[in-house]
């Protein structure tokens, strides 16, 4: 039985029941649906609607319902035409003719959107936890790099030293900021829509304020029409998600590209390396690849949602019941590939050796601008001074540590037999002492304010 029936002579056609069902996709939220329903029975109890007895066995009734569910005992019916549906039915086969007041005063406009909210409070500490889990991954790593020293990049081409433990957390944060988003995120999911009826609001004399503490919400929303139909939350859900993609990507990125035997400054488990059905030698970095490519994914959802929320007029439109599987797809995306790269990032090993070969006397060049202002000479003249000697040792063949002291002097007598120092990456990745910079000293401080926000 559907919940419509009474004005219909046929029933509908059944390629547009499987078209119109959303229970294969919103079975997901059928704890929110119980959890709703038994607010909305305490609340309808307090308005009069409910006598003791008839609430009493809705709560009963529910309570078993939420039981089957949670125990995988539940059975679906072919005729459950969502969720609501479902929860309804079982209830009438369990307490009989008193489930039926249950609906009173509601719709499954309100019904709908109070679950989906509901459902999204809950993943937003799952996910916030897997945020932690591959952070804490990132700080270990930053920590058992050590002094390890790495070639830092800028268009993909040799800038400055660096250290691998700063590379690391340079990963660190965007996740923090991806927390952050969530955390605030919480703020607008955490708006009751329950009580606004199909869309003009519930004649039913309910205290929605006291619904909304009831199903640990902020606050009712303090516009019915709007309320049925602000999926607002859902969209930012999927950006938040899309923009942890790209970040995600961004580490992936460059885990594929230094794993390659070209680089070879990271070596991968074999727990989390795939081989290839043709090419023995081959370990392949699938699973960072997959990181890569489901970013473009989760994007795709994103703007399929906001393509569907697009142009629709106000309150409840049945498009918004496509809602429901970009988020859900989007969620499961970010609870899987979380884990797993945390555990990726664990077991991966560094090369610092070929991290360190890799930092040629050419990414000191700033360090020797660096050096002749120390001689007094202003930057815009020491950054040309510099800028010839790397063509000098360009045409020469040679490394800027190589060039002789005379030459030097040629470019400029500030030069003095000390300038050889400044080709020690160690001594340059020293230098960038201030907050954020890769100094040992900066890196370390970094690490324990990362330790310390990852414990919040
Ligand atoms: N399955 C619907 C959805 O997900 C529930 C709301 C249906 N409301 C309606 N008036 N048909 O959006």
């Amino acid at each position: 039985m559907t919940l419509w029936g009474g004005r219909f002579s046929t029933k509908l056609n059944d390629q547009a029941w499987d078209l119109n069902t959303s229970l294969p996709v919103d079975q997901r939220m059928a704890l929110q649906d119980v959890d709703g329903s038994l607010a909305w029975a305490d609340a309808i109890h307090k308005a009069g609607i409910l006598s003791d007895e008839e609430h009493e066995q809705i709560a009963r009734g529910l309570v078993a319902v939420r039981v089957e569910f949670a125990s995988g005992q539940f059975s679906f019916v072919p005729s459950d035409e969502d969720i609501h549906t479902a929860v309804e039915r079982r209830l009438g086969e369990l307490i009989g003719a008193a489930a039926g007041k249950l609906h009173t005063g509601r719709s499954r406009n309100d019904q709908v959107a109070t679950d989906f909210r509901l459902w999204m409070l809950q993943v937003i500490p799952q996910l916030d936890s897997a945020f932690i889990n591959l952070q804490s991954a990132l700080v270990e790593q930053a920590e058992l790099a050590g002094e390890t020293l790495m070639p830092g990049y800028t268009h993909l081409q040799r800038a400055q030293p660096i250290l691998l433990s700063h590379w690391w957390l340079s990963h660190f944060h965007p996740l923090q900021r991806d927390r952050q988003r969530l955390v605030d995120l919480t703020k607008r999911v955490s708006v009751l829509p329950l009580g606004c009826g199909a869309l003009a609001g519930t004649p039913v004399p309910v205290d929605r304020s006291v619904l909304a503490v009831a199903l640990n919400f902020a606050e009712p929303s303090p516009n019915s029409l709007d309320a049925v139909s602000d999926r607002d939350f859902a969209a930012e859900f999927l950006f938040c998600a899309t923009l942890t993609g790209v970040h995600l990507s961004k580490l992936a990125e460059q885990i594929v590209l230094y794993t390659s035997a070209e680089f070879g400054f990271f070596e991968l488990s074999d727990a989390y390396s795939t081989g290839s059905s043709l090419m023995p030698q081959k370990k392949n970095p699938d699973v960072f690849e997959l990181t890569r490519g489901k970013a473009g994914t989760l994007l795709g959802l994103l703007t399929g949602l906001l393509a569907t929320l697009k142009g629709l007029p106000s309150t409840y439109d049945k498009d918004l019941q496509e809602d429901k599987a970009p988020v859900f797809a989007a969620a499961d995306t970010l609870l899987m590939m979380l884990p797993i790269l945390a555990g990726a990032l664990r077991t991966i090993t560094a090369k610092p050796e070929r991290m360190r070969n890799a930092i040629d006397s050419f990414m000191m060049a700033t360090d020797l601008a660096d050096y002749l202002v120390g001689k007094g000479i202003p930057f815009r003249e020491t950054h040309a001074i510099a800028g010839k000697a790397v063509r000098l040792a360009g045409e020469k063949k040679l490394g800027l540590e190589e060039i002789s002291l005379e030459a030097y002097q040629v470019l400029s007598p500030a030069f003095e037999a000390d300038v050889y120092q400044v080709f020690d990456p160690l001594e340059s990745v020293k230098r960038r002492n201030a907050i954020g910079g890769t100094s040992p000293k900066a890196v370390a401080m970094q690490i324990a304010e990362c330790k310390s926000q990852n414990s919040k």
